[in-house]
């Protein structure tokens, strides 16, 4: 099949690098040259484990190229992706589809033949409708089907994500579109994962529905946290002891600082205003996305409890910045308002990430990054885990101990047991796991 991948961001190049290694001619389109050109030179503007090695396998087998000019691309290809970015529009929080749009547009002048044009940046229901009317409008002779086919990608795992999905959601209006997608996904396809095609408004929904369930979940577990705490019990107990119930299953379980990334904040919030449009709020999802943006201070004041109730002049060694673990993402992370209401709590901050340092110099001000861990808790009051990497999770802590200024460790990951924590003379606070009630309680 011959591919033009519209969007070479996150979702357009994992996608195009994958569709190329099942075989495919790929071609990935941007309009930013400068990504282009880099990706010619075999530099991936993202950093996301596995990509660099598949995109120059890929490209040394000639099956997958970068241009800026998508018309000869799509011209020539049997299935046009849109992966475009939808951010969350300024001031109303409904998904901004001008860039959608504008692919759409260029498309209907650029199409020959027969030609599947898919969306596969996530987007609100009924855009596929708009797509396929704005094609119309432009060149009314085009001929095409217009698919939605969602993409589940997590960021940091996402080559493995693409290769070995639960699912592959793909939806249609036009039976002519099924046999291409079909032929599209063939490896996938023989490799078991059920295609599941609906038609296009219930792909577009599966898609915002699968992630608000995901931010909810983290949310209830989350919120259980907050009451273990008072209660006197575990979470990560109480997650095991729910999750291994299949109804409810153990993943997205881990109670932490609050979801962020690029995906369920902005979409949690779309579908909020999509059903409000609809007069059909889901008040759920309403609750899950302020409950979210409520904790994030939350976890801060967790933190000035832990210096003693006051931060004023207390530095706080920040572990971790992205909003998770393996990407270079600061989109919506948790550190960025964590380490903003501690700073207006009047604490000195200093960070050290293995991959976000950069993007978060950008973001936020009056930070100072070190080199590693050991670095920044050099005479800090506390040592605060906010993002979970790997360096993290064998820290030495009779080095930390000789160097901090006060022995407190603040694990907002639940990364480490409490008991091996205070067995080297920390204070310890996690999430949701207290040895007894807090006091107030019944
Ligand atoms: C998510 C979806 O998983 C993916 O299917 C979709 O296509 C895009 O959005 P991603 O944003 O890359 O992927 O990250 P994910 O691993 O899902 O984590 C999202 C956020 O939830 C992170 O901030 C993470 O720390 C948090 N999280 C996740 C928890 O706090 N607890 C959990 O148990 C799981």
């Amino acid at each position: 099949m011959r591919i033009a991948m519209i969007g070479s961001g996150y979702v357009g190049l994992v996608s195009g690098a994958c569709f190329a290694d099942f075989g495919h001619d790929v071609v990935c389109i941007d309009k930013a040259a400068e990504k282009i050109e880099a990706l010619k030179n075999n530099r991936i503007p993202i950093f996301e484990p596995g990509l660099d090695a598949l995109v120059k396998s890929n490209v040394d087998a000639g099956r997958l190229s970068f241009t800026t000019d998508l018309a000869e691309p799509v011209a020539a290809a049997d299935v046009v992706f849109i992966a475009v970015g939808t951010p969350s529009r300024r001031g109303d929080g409904h998904a901004d589809l001008s860039y959608v749009y504008g692919a759409a547009r260029e498309i209907a002048r650029a199409i020959k033949g027969f030609t599947v044009v898919v969306t596969k940046s996530t987007v609100p229901v009924g855009t596929g409708d708009e797509v396929e009317r704005i094609i119309r409008e432009e060149n009314p002779e085009a001929d095409v089907a217009v698919v939605s086919n969602p993409e589940f990608l997590r960021e940091g795992a996402a080559i493995g994500d693409f290769k070995r999905p639960d699912r592959i959601v793909v939806g249609i209006e036009d039976e002519r579109a099924r046999e291409p997608m079909t032929e599209v996904y063939r490896p996938l396809y023989l490799n078991q994962a059920p295609l599941l095609f609906t038609s296009r408004r219930t792909s577009e929904l599966i898609k915002y529905a699968a992630n608000a369930f995901l931010a909810m979940k983290i949310t209830f577990i989350n919120e259980i946290a907050d009451l273990c705490e008072h209660v006197g019990a575990d979470v990560q107990q109480v997650a095991r002891g729910i999750g291994l119930d299949n109804r409810i299953g153990s993943k997205f379980l881990h109670a932490g600082p609050g979801y962020g990334g690029s995906c369920f904040p902005k979409d949690t919030l779309a579908l909020v205003k999509t059903a409000q449009d609809y007069a059909s709020p889901i008040r759920l999802i309403e609750t899950t996305v302020s409950i979210n943006d409520q904790r994030k201070r939350a976890m801060a004041r967790k933190v000035i409890q832990a210096v003693g109730g006051d931060a004023r002049g207390k530095t706080i060694a920040v572990l971790g910045l992205t909003f998770k673990p393996n990407t270079d993402d600061m989109r919506d992370a948790p550190s960025l308002s964590i380490i903003q209401a501690l700073q207006d709590a009047g604490a000195v901050i200093r960070a050290y990430d293995p991959e976000g340092m950069e993007p978060a110099k950008a973001m936020l001000s009056g930070v100072s990054y070190g080199t590693s861990a050991y670095d920044v808790a050099e005479g800090a009051d506390a040592v605060v885990i906010v993002t979970e990497w790997d360096v993290f999770r064998a820290l030495d802590f009779p080095r930390l101990k000789s160097i901090v200024k006060a022995p407190v460790f603040v694990d907002l990951r639940n990364v480490y047991p409490r008991e091996e924590v205070e067995r080297h003379g920390f204070a310890f606070t996690g999430v949701g796991r207290a040895t007894k009630p807090a006091a107030g309680g019944a």
